[in-house]
């Protein structure tokens, strides 16, 4: 490391004098050394356009000037380095107590957020860096006690420990131990910005906030935080982000807001317990921008005085129990752009004043006990990218005009009382709803056909258009929907045949056409959909016999083929099937014995035959189904011996061999299995 001393004097001769001062060589030595103390790696940081600023630092060249490299801020008149910013900067490996960067005492505000420290501890040498004023060691995997060496940094206005956790595990690194939060907060007497968000601190939050009168912004989201919330801190003067978010034990109760303006802008109450109505003096709160008191254990019913709060752009009141219904005054809110009420027990008419929120973009008021019809208004909001309205009591039809609403991703309608047509059947309805990914009316009045049109939604993922009353073909355009893994059309009066095209979905995982009439035959081509892990075609009108090639979905966990007309024998290919839970079969008229590989289909929990025509001895080697719960192969011309190898499957619930042909003593031995709750047998020639 010698040559770093000598360098700068290198520097020194070559960099003209107009420039500002030449940076102290102990800094840029302790620059460098820092620097060197990482491995620069790009998965580092999580944000992609992550810039490893450190790249550009060295001391030959024209950038010899450590008060010119990325990232570093001297004071102009005494050339120290003041700030240095290296947020995003792809740096990996542990801070030691050691490190260079504690050399940098002239330091005012330190940015390391957005790395990875490899779990290290946050360094008590912090504490010696006394002149910050801002430090930020967010979402940088430090983990470990927060020292108490931190309460000694006085001038602090700025302390964002946030985020030093592992999204994808869960788990959290950080804790407040010897540093209590008490003492942190009576010390840094100047902070106007605190975030502990994700740090484990699990104490009830400390009186003496109430003197914090500078500030600004404090997030507490997911702290373990417990207790009574100190009700005046709702009241601090300065007071503009309150995020307490995710403390599930913590209480907390409205001061009263009434003749005061405050200048919260926004307050993140989710998941905090109330157990209280929202106050009608909370139309005081004029600056509110983002209120969020989801999941709060709210009753009552929303004041109209929301309508008041007039800059909110994010309302989220979801997953309380309020009820009563949607305030008209909440059309005053023409600055939202997302709202969110779903999960509570509104009643009465989705107001018209929605059509005012012209700059919504997610729009969720599912859930609810709604019950006018869908506003024509909504399809003034030509920025909705998310409409969901799903359990509620709608009525009337789905307004055609939604047809503007060309950003729309997800339209979700299920579980009303909607009728009339798909109204997208005018052929040029939906067509310009190309970014629709999710289309689901399930379980409404809905009639007439399935739109020939819906082929030009072509991004579409998710077609639900299931327990409805609509008629006609399956048509073949939907084949066109190549981008589909959920396609449900069940349980409504569909007829014809199951068109063939359909076998170019290929990205399929569920297909369900139960419960209609359609007829004709098992389409061939089914195997090309080798995703599938539900088929349901039951309670059709299906005849033929079963498509071999149905042996080729391997990854099938439920395959429902009962009540058709199904002829011939079980492919025995089925026997590769073996990821098979649910095998339902009953109410068609197979024939021929049941084949052997069957029995290799371990995972089954459900083996229904009933109602065929399947004959033979059964075989024994049954004892392999260990998970079968469901055993019914009733009604069918099976004869000789009830395996005895039965009385393995322990998991067995339920056993109906009734009306064949079984000839064998009484099968006393079944009482050995120890959930066995149903057992039928008549109608075979069981004596003794
Ligand atoms: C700093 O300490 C670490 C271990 O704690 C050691 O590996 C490293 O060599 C030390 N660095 C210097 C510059 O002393
Ligand atoms: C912080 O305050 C507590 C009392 O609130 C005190 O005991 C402690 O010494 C203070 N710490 C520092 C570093 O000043
Ligand atoms: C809401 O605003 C109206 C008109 O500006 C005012 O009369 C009313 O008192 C306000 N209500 C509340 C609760 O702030
Ligand atoms: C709804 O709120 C309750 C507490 O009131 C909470 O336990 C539950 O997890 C919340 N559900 C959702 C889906 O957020
Ligand atoms: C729409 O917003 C305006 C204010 O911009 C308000 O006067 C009007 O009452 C609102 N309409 C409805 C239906 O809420
Ligand atoms: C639908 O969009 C057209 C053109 O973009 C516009 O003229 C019409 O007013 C819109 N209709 C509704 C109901 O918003
Ligand atoms: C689709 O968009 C085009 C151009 O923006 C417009 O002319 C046409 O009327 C729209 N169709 C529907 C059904 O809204
Ligand atoms: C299906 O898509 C093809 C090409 O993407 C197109 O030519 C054809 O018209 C579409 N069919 C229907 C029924 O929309
Ligand atoms: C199905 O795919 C084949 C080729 O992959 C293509 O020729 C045919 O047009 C497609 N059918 C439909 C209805 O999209
Ligand atoms: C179906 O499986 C058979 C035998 O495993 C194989 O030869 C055939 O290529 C498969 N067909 C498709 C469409 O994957
Ligand atoms: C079962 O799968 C194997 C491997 O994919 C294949 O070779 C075999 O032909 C299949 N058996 C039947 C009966 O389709
Ligand atoms: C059933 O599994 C056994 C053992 O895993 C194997 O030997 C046999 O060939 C399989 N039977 C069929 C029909 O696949």
């Amino acid at each position: 490391m010698r040559f770093l001393y000598i360098l700068p004097l290198f520097c020194l001769i070559h960099s003209s004098p107009s420039k500002q001062p030449l940076c102290h060589d102990y800094e840029s030595s302790a620059l460098l050394q820092f620097k060197e103390s990482f491995i620069i790696n790009n998965s580092a940081s999580s944000d992609p356009v992550a810039l490893p600023r450190v790249r550009s630092w060295r001391l030959e060249g024209e950038n010899c000037d450590c008060c010119s490299w990325d990232g570093v801020d001297c004071d102009e008149d005494t050339g120290h380095v003041i700030g240095l910013d290296l947020s995003n900067s792809c740096l990996y490996g542990p801070i030691n107590s050691n490190s260079t960067l504690f050399r940098l005492v002239h330091l005012q505000s330190l940015n390391l957020a957005y790395n990875h420290f490899n779990y290290s501890q946050i360094p008590c040498q912090l504490g010696n860096l006394s002149r910050l004023t801002y430090l930020n060691l967010s979402s940088s995997m430090f983990s470990g006690p927060v020292p108490f060496e931190i309460s000694k940094l006085a001038s602090l206005s700025s302390l964002d420990l946030c985020c030093n956790y592992d999204l994808s595990s869960g788990k959290y690194f950080l804790q407040l131990k010897e540093l209590s939060l008490a003492s942190l907060v009576g010390n840094l007497t100047r902070l106007e910005k605190l975030d502990l968000s994700g740090v484990n601190i699990f104490s009830t939050v400390p009186k003496i906030f109430r003197n914090m009168s500078t500030l600004r912004f404090l997030y507490l989201n997911d702290c373990g935080m417990y207790g009574e919330f100190p009700v005046g801190i709702f009241k601090l003067p300065n007071i503009r982000v309150l995020d307490i978010k995710f403390n599930k034990d913590l209480s907390v109760s409205w001061p009263n807001f009434q003749s005061w303006s405050s200048p919260l802008e926004e307050m993140s109450l989710a998941c905090t317990n109330f157990s209280s109505e929202l106050p009608a003096t909370m139309g005081n709160l004029g600056s509110l921008i983002v209120l969020d008191v989801s999941s709060c254990n709210l009753s009552g019913s929303i004041p109209s005085s929301i309508g008041n709060l007039t800059n909110l752009i994010y309302l989220k009141l979801s997953n309380n129990t309020l009820v009563g219904n949607i305030p008209a005054s909440i059309g005053n809110l023409i600055h939202l752009t997302f709202l969110d009420l779903y999960g509570n027990q509104l009643i009465g008419p989705i107001p018209v004043g929605l059509a005012n929120m012209t700059k919504l973009t997610i729009l969720s008021i599912g859930s609810n006990q709604l019950n006018s019809s869908i506003p024509i208004g909504l399809a003034n909001l030509a920025q909705l990218t998310i409409l969901s309205l799903i359990s509620n009591r709608l009525t009337g039809s789905i307004p055609i005009r939604l047809a503007n609403l060309t950003q729309l991703a997800i339209l979700n309608l299920k579980s009303n009382r909607l009728t009339g047509p798909i109204p997208f059947r005018l052929e040029s309805m939906l067509a310009n709803m190309t970014r629709l990914t999710i289309l689901s009316v399930r379980s409404n009045r809905l009639i007439g056909p399935i739109p020939f049109m819906l082929a030009n939604l072509s991004q579409l993922t998710i077609l639900n258009l299931g327990s409805n009353r609509l008629t006609g073909h399956i048509p073949f355009s939907l084949a066109n929907q190549t981008q589909l893994s959920f396609l449900n059309l069940g349980s409504n009066q569909l007829v014809g045949p199951v068109p063939s095209e359909l076998a170019n979905l290929t990205k399929l995982t569920i297909l369900s056409l139960g419960l209609n009439r359609l007829t004709g035959q098992i389409p061939f081509g089914l195997e090309n959909m080798i995703q599938l892990t539900i088929l349901s075609l039951c309670y059709n009108e299906l005849t033929g016999s079963i498509p071999y090639e149905l042996a080729n979905l391997t990854q099938l966990n439920i395959l429902s083929l009962g009540f058709n007309q199904l002829i011939g024998p079980i492919p025995f290919g089925l026997v590769n099937l073996t990821q098979l839970t649910i095998f339902m079969l009953g109410f068609n008229q197979l024939t021929g014995p049941i084949p052997f590989g069957l029995m290799n289909l371990t995972q089954l929990n459900i083996l229904v035959l009933e109602s065929n025509q399947f004959q033979g001895q059964f075989p024994i080697s049954i004892i392999s189904l260990k998970n079968l719960h469901l055993l019914d192969i009733s009604e069918n011309k099976f004869r000789g011996l009830l395996p005895r190898s039965l009385a393995n499957c322990s998991k067995l619930e339920a056993i109906d061999v009734s009306n064949n042909q079984f000839k064998d003593t009484f099968p006393s031995w079944l009482g050995n299995l120890p959930h066995l709750k149903v057992l039928m047998l008549r109608s075979n020639k069981f004596h003794g």
